[in-house]
């Protein structure tokens, strides 16, 4: 049996998204796209791929006409549409459809059905893990967080990390940690146009002697305003070549970008500090990542500036949000604001403090999680 796959779909975005799930499925090769379809067909009569995936365009009849001729000679189809209603699914499985995935695609759905049609090969990895750190509510210690936890994780896996600042328009990443990067993502973005993948990694810059990287914030608020979803999907695409970790401060606000960067993220760390207001607001980003699809195990709860004696205890939060606690970090403002005014991490500040301690467990938390696939793309 061979493991390649040919893919017919007309629309860029989807057929980049399904280029990059094919990528991380060990042992299946992606053989080519076509957005003819025609052309398309003869190809995979003539080469006999292991998978076709379909595109179902509004024209029925040709849907089901490629359908059956490549039924006829024991193709496995995969149909994608938008339009899911049970009549369609019916109709494509009768027509010799393996399998039916409805749009926008899921990574979860997409491997799943891969597995439907080749258990036998496919053993499903990921190359690296993003993980975003997502609030929204500022200034509640997503940097800290993201920071401290990108340099942990550095530490402990040896394995090459980058903490990227997408907390558009004006991340802050550079106030918590020294570094001067040449090349901020904005032009780094504009550089991979042309360069591609090449430009986006010599942006990030490395921090001291150790196995981090920081892609840093655009330095001018409307640097960030030529950035799109798309750019977004491209970068990621290309950190991931390279890293094996990624960890991005994301922006407060519920729009387009950053709706894109935690659908494309493995894992969501969703920040909380123990008071009602924002545990309702906790409650509502649940109930919106929910909406959107995402994968109950995406998200994890962290509860910073956590204090023992709180008057609202941790299992109310839980019961409120009908989810475990993940994480907590103690409050320790001394400790914090000391690492914030010398731009240094916590555990360059104090190594014995209660905050270092908590960031070191969590990051060997979630790399155990991680090795376990406890939570990534199942
Ligand atoms: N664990 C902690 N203990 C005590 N204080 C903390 C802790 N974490 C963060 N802080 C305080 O909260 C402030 C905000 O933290 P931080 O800048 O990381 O939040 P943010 O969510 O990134 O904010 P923004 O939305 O502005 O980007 C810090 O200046 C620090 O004073
Ligand atoms: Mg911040």
């Amino acid at each position: 049996m061979n493991n390649k796959i040919v893919v017919l779909e007309s629309e860029k975005e989807s057929a980049e998204l399904i280029k990059t799930y094919i990528s991380e499925i060990e042992g299946l090769e992606l053989d080519k796209i076509f957005d003819d379809y025609d052309e398309g067909l003869k190809y995979s009569t003539d080469t006999i791929p292991h998978i076709v995936i379909l595109s179902a365009t509004e024209d029925t009849e040709r849907n089901n006409k490629i359908l059956n001729r490549l039924a006829d000679i024991k193709i496995n189809v995969i149909v994608l549409s938008e339009n899911y209603t049970t009549n369609l699914v019916i109709q494509a499985l009768r027509s010799g459809a393996k399998d039916f995935i409805s749009k926008p695609i899921i990574k979860k759905d997409f491997i799943a059905s891969i597995n439907k049609c080749c258990k036998e090969i496919v053993k499903t990895i990921n190359k690296s893990n993003i993980i975003s750190i997502f609030s929204n509510k500022g200034g509640i210690g997503k940097t800290a967080i993201a920071t401290n936890l990108a340099v942990e994780f550095a530490r402990q896996t040896r394995e090459k990390v980058v903490l990227v600042d997408l907390n558009l328009p004006l991340g802050d990443v550079t106030t918590f940690i020294n570094i001067k990067p040449s090349v901020t993502i904005s032009s780094a973005i504009e550089n991979a146009t042309h360069k591609g993948a090449e430009a986006v990694v010599n942006a990030c810059k490395q921090y001291k002697n150790t196995s981090l990287y920081v892609l840093a914030e655009p330095i001018y608020m409307e640097e960030s305003h030529t950035m799109t979803p798309t750019h977004i999907f491209k970068l990621f695409e290309y950190l991931r070549e390279s890293f094996s970790y990624i960890l991005v401060d994301v922006g407060t606000n519920i729009d387009k970008m950053n709706m894109k960067i935690l659908e494309l993220s493995d894992l969501i760390l969703l920040v909380s500090i123990v008071n009602l207001p924002l545990i309702r607001n906790c409650q509502r980003c649940l109930d919106l990542f929910n909406n959107l699809g995402f994968d109950d195990n995406k998200t994890k709860i962290i509860i910073n500036r956590y204090l023992e004696n709180d008057e609202i205890k941790i299992e109310d939060v839980e019961k409120v949000l009908n989810q475990k606690i993940y994480w907590k970090i103690p409050n320790n403002y001394f400790t914090i604001m000391s690492s914030i005014n010398k731009a240094m991490p916590v555990c360059e500040i104090n190594e014995n403090s209660n905050v270092t301690i908590s960031f070191s467990g969590l990051a060997s938390k979630l790399t155990e999680d991680i090795i376990a696939k406890d939570f990534i793309s199942q």
